[in-house]
């Protein structure tokens, strides 16, 4: 949600922030813009839509070189996307230019203060209220830095702030509190930025600001502090991925590109995790085992696709560890007063780790005095920072919009954490455990077989391009997966796309079912679950009303080919370990047809890759 780039250093400045901000595109893209320091004086351009365009902008009226620059990519929140509204913004004094992502949530009454002394406001946004109050502190004579920290005591909300200022050519300063920031340490010059995607390029060395802190950069000095100007700890880490990863790579999208990664994705994040016997061996889980045995609920709080893996661990683990597993929509939960206590693990599972609504909802949960395992894709990011353990999924950066690698390895990072529990607290015997793990580790080698054969997918997303409404049906785990499915489909090629249990359909959706209406259907394995048979009644029954069947069923499964129009093939595995295989085409579907319909896969509109505001 948003992204926000700053550089000090001997390089033209304007064009590693351009570069930087098109790493961050997928963050939002609203408008971006950039602003330059030469000769004392604050330069910016700043378009609405997308990096394109400021590039335009640019290519008309270029900036000057500089050795330091600002920029930032948006998702509109408060001011519709236009030029005006762009960031960075600038101080009515020409003091300071400012960037932030977030939602400064008392920024009326902040904005009626600074009017009242005078200050008119360029644009609707809650930004230029802090970008007006830097710029009257750094006019009065404070320093920059320490002008930065009065300003961000006097926010609320969500932030992360970048600025520089006019008269200080090699500084920059940058606060944050709710929403990501981390600084690119360089050799004779820095960065800050949302991620380290945006500056990846020039180095590894990385490091994350904690909550309520602040760091002054200049080409030689990183100062990381809080806002009340006391020095604070700060750990460089590497970062384990190259600007390959953050490329496309010969693929026309990241989304495909993302697809196509998913065995790697799959085998990193079980990497190290189980030994040869097939214990698992999860030392990243810094909570005691006698705690873990004590433990007498499990709530997963997620959202979106995270959400979607989620519900496909209730299954896993209930099963496996006979501990009751509750999931909630993190936007929900907090909000409805739930039942925690101290013997409740709270699960949070997120990709970026800083969605706010699961990090607020992980806030709250703590305060319960609940434990926390957070499941995370991006290191150091403020999700697993707040949690007593973390286990991290290793996918790699996902850049496309919609989740993919992502989910994937969410659900394998569950399923390591459901069969952790059972060993722990013995609720399987370690031959079980090391039967699921060695099939676990069997997936990359079966995910691969489903991407082999994908080209029938195309077929289908030309035969269905047209369709205006889809419906997705599975039981079990197959009931996520139909939901991940719909909403792969809804949020690229923006159609109308349902997921629904098959046993429930006959209880009101199946109302929708007409002829010619494309049904996914997800089958579990013939002979060894108990609901196949029900789901191939259910396929029955929509065809008789006329849909157009799309069966996902498992190699040798020759009870389902009569009834499907299309029938696509899963490589055999147990049931709750399907959906590592069953999403997967689902996915390639939802690319093909947003693909066909000429719509821009990576940056649907109205999506952000990380949603940082609640
Ligand atoms: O970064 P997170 O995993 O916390 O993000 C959660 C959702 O916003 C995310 O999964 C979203 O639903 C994706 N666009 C789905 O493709």
């Amino acid at each position: 949600m948003c992204g926000i780039i700053g550089y000090v250093g001997p390089r033209v400045a304007r064009d590693v922030v351009v570069a930087g901000l098109k790493r961050m595109e997928y963050r939002g893209y609203d408008s971006a813009g950039v602003a330059v320091v030469s000769d004392g004086r604050i330069e910016v351009r700043k378009k609405a839509g997308k990096i394109a365009n400021l590039e335009a902008a640019l290519a008309q009226s270029p900036l000057p070189d500089s050795e330091i620059g600002i920029g930032h990519t948006r998702w509109a929140t408060h001011g519709g996307p236009t030029d005006a509204n762009a960031h960075p913004h600038v101080s009515q004094n020409g003091r300071v230019a400012l960037i932030h992502n977030g939602i400064i949530e008392n920024f009326a009454g902040l904005r009626a203060e600074l009017e009242a002394e005078g200050v008119g406001f360029r644009s609707d946004t809650d930004t230029e209220v802090a970008a007006q109050l830097l710029g009257r502190e750094v006019g009065r004579g404070l320093d920059l830095a320490e002008a930065m920290g009065a300003v961000c005591q006097r926010l609320e909300g969500a932030f992360t702030l970048v600025a520089l200022d006019a008269e200080q050519p090699h500084r920059l300063v940058a606060a944050r509190r709710n929403s990501p920031l981390v600084v690119g340490v360089g050799e004779g010059e820095n960065f800050v930025a949302s991620d380290v995607a945006a500056f990846i390029e020039f180095t590894r060395s990385a490091i994350e600001l904690g909550q309520d802190e602040m760091v002054d950069v200049t080409p030689e000095r990183i100062t990381v502090t809080d806002f009340w100007g006391r020095p604070a700890a700060s750990k460089p880490y590497e970062v384990t991925w190259d600007l390959s990863a953050a490329e496309k790579g010969g693929y026309d999208w990241f989304m495909r590109k993302e697809i196509f990664e998913q065995p790697t994705a799959v085998f990193e994040t079980l990497l190290g995790r189980y030994t040869a016997d097939g214990a698992l061996k999860l030392d990243e889980l810094h909570i005691p085992e006698a705690h873990l045995r004590g433990i007498d609920k499990i709530i997963i709080v997620a959202c979106g696709s995270a959400y979607y893996a989620g519900l496909v661990a209730k299954y896993a683990i209930e099963h496996w560890t006979r501990i009751a597993c509750e999931v909630e929509i993190a936007s929900e939960f907090r909000y409805r007063d739930p039942i925690i206590t101290g013997s409740t693990l709270v699960v949070t599972i997120s990709q970026s780790g800083e969605t706010a609504d699961t990090l607020m909802a992980i806030r709250h949960a703590r305060d319960q005095k609940a434990r926390i395992v957070a499941i995370c894709n991006t290191n150091g990011s403020t999700i697993p920072r707040e949690s007593d353990a973390v286990i991290y999924t290793h996918a790699g950066p996902e850049i496309g919009v919609a989740s993919t690698k992502g989910f994937e390895t969410q659900v394998a990072a569950c399923y390591l954490l459901g069969l952790y529990l059972a060993q722990v607290r013995g609720t399987m015997f370690g031959d079980e455990i090391a039967r699921v793990m060695q099939e676990l580790a069997e997936t990359p080698k079966l995910i691969q077989r489903v991407l082999d054969n994908l080209s029938p997918l195309e077929d289908l997303a030309g035969r269905l391009v047209g369709r205006d409404s889809f419906l997705f049906l599975g039981r079990h785990v197959g009931y996520p997966v139909a939901l991940e499915g719909a909403l792969k489909l809804k949020e690229i090629a923006y159609l109308h796309a349902e997921g629904f249990p098959a046993g429930e359909l006959k209880h009101g959706p199946i109302a929708l079912v007409d002829s010619g209406v494309p049904v996914f259907v997800i089958v579990p394995p013939q002979g060894r679950d108990q609901l196949h048979d029900k789901v191939v009644s259910n396929i029955q029954e929509v065809r008789a009303r006329g849909a157009f069947t799309v069966v996902l069923a498992e190699e040798g499964d020759d009870e389902v080919a009569p009834f499907a129009d299309v029938l696509l093939r899963l490589p055999q595995v147990s049931t709750i370990l399907q959906p590592l295989l069953a999403i997967v085409p689902l996915q390639y579907f939802a690319c093909e047809v947003a693909t066909r319909l000429g719509y821009d896969v990576d940056q649907p509109r109205n999506l952000a890759k990380s949603v940082t505001v609640e």
